[in-house]
């Protein structure tokens, strides 16, 4: 069973095939995860995502990982919270499960997720941590080369949160 795991720390020090890049639907860049991303990885990082030309949210498109200790990021655009009725929860878990295909599919091992939603898009970290966990678990459930899920929180709060989501 692949072993999923939360840590406290910077998402773009993690040494995993993958990283995960909580991006916006234009893939051009911003501030918090997608900022640390962008600026650890280098230009060419955002030359290719340019290519790509966007993403629509909740799904999610792979990259080279340029100077990051990972060889690829995979970016993915989590909903903006307004109030959990306009399919926050669904687009949510789309993140996810799209995030662990493409892993999947480049026959990756190891994957790095911050706190999708959580911060600019002001998420509410509790529901976001159990949407989270549930769809990882339930994914992994799948055939898959995923050995390894890393939740890596930012804050000790945060990481408190996703500890009590993984029980
Ligand atoms: N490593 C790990 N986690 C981080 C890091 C980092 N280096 N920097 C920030 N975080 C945490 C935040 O504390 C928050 O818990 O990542 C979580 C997600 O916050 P955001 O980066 O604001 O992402 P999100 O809420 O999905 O908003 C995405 O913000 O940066 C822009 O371009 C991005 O428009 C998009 C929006």
């Amino acid at each position: 069973m692949p072993k999923i795991e939360a840590v406290q720390g910077d998402i773009t020090q993690q040494p995993v095939d993958a990283i995960v890049n909580a991006a916006n639907s234009s893939l051009l860049g911003g501030g918090g995860v997608d900022g640390a991303i962008h600026r650890a990885a280098g230009p060419e990082l955002l030359e290719e995502c340019r290519r790509i030309g966007g993403c629509p949210t909740g799904e999610a498109r792979i990259t080279q990982g340029y100077r990051l200790l990972a060889q690829h990021v995979i970016h993915t655009v989590g909903p903006v919270w307004s109030g959990g009725k306009r399919r926050e929860p669904q687009l949510l878990r789309g993140c996810y499960r799209n995030s662990l295909r493409l892993a999947a599919d480049h026959a990756l091992r190891s994957i790095a997720f911050p706190s999708i939603s959580t911060g600019a898009y002001r998420y509410p970290i509790e529901q976001a941590a159990c949407i989270a966990v549930e769809t990882v678990r339930q994914q992994l459930e799948q055939p898959t080369s995923i050995e390894l899920v890393r939740f890596v929180c930012f804050s000790g709060g945060d990481l408190e949160v996703y500890r009590q989501a993984l029980g």
